[in-house]
């Protein structure tokens, strides 16, 4: 794993569009999934991407990509959804075609089956080449709140009280935000090829410390990404404040080869 620590969130937005336009502009025409995560962290990349594809000619044609997750409930078309929050972020903005931006259906009459759907759409769309990824306070990726199985594929999920009132922000009050959402699974998750997590201010400290240092723990859902081949940790300073290892992965970063992956 490796985590870089960066002075501020610009300086994150900046690194995680430099890896999806890396692999934007290496496809060479072959086809390229790419996971995008909602939420504010990955906010910042999203519009330096866009800034990209109008400033700088990064295309996106031909990209298809897939939504980590949805709340259950709300109807389609509602600004809320996972669905809209990404069309009015980030591919509105650039040239992916619509159709090609999948996520679960969370106004499906029944959304179990719409999670069985999910998962085998994120299987024949893939393989996901990058996978953009935020950390609840709790240690959760997409919605997999603490106790998931690190082997889970997607499914629905229950909410924890403490994400309904994180993301209760979003919405007119708290009693508004779902209580039930479809998630991949960490074990979906674990698919991509790279993943790539951001993080940033101090309410996420303690979450991306457990993640990282911590113990492998369905406790922690985001310590699977220890298991992973290929995972990156861009935080900023706060988020990183927990880190104790902090001072070898500046070390690190400053020193490494040429061509070095990670
Ligand atoms: C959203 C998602 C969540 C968020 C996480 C952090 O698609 O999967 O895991 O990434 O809740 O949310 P923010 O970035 O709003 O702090």
């Amino acid at each position: 794993m490796e985590v870089v620590i960066l002075p501020t969130p610009a300086h994150c937005g900046r690194v995680v569009a430099d890896i999806l336009a890396r692999v934007v502009e290496g496809r060479a025409g072959q086809p390229l999934t790419v996971g995008l995560a909602t939420g504010g962290s990955p906010l910042l990349a999203y519009r330096e991407l866009i800034r990209r594809h109008r400033e700088e000619g990064l295309s996106f044609a031909g990209v298809r990509a897939v939504l980590l997750d949805e709340y259950v409930g709300l109807p389609v078309g509602h600004p809320q959804t996972y669905r809209e929050v990404i069309r009015r972020e980030l591919t509105d903005h650039i040239d992916i075609d619509d159709p090609d931006v999948h996520g679960p259906d969370g106004a499906a009459p029944d959304p179990l089956q719409a999670a069985v759907a999910y998962e085998h759409l994120v299987r024949d769309t893939g393989p996901v080449a990058v996978q953009v990824l935020g950390i609840g306070a709790n240690g959760h990726i997409g919605f997999n709140e603490p106790g998931s199985s690190l082997r889970s594929r997607t499914r629905v999920k229950t909410l924890t009280e403490q994400t309904r009132s994180d993301n209760a922000r979003f919405f007119d009050g708290p009693d508004d935000v779902p209580r039930h959402v479809v998630t991949q699974g960490l074990g979906t998750i674990g698919r991509a090829g790279h993943l790539v997590l951001t993080a940033f201010g101090s309410s996420k400290a303690d979450a991306v410390a457990a993640a990282v240092e911590g113990p492998l723990t369905a406790s922690c859902p985001a310590s699977v990404l220890q298991l992973h081949r290929h995972a990156t940790v861009v935080v900023d300073e706060e988020a990183a404040a927990a880190l104790e290892r902090a001072d070898y992965y500046r070390y690190t970063l400053l020193h490494k080869l040429a061509n070095q992956p990670h």
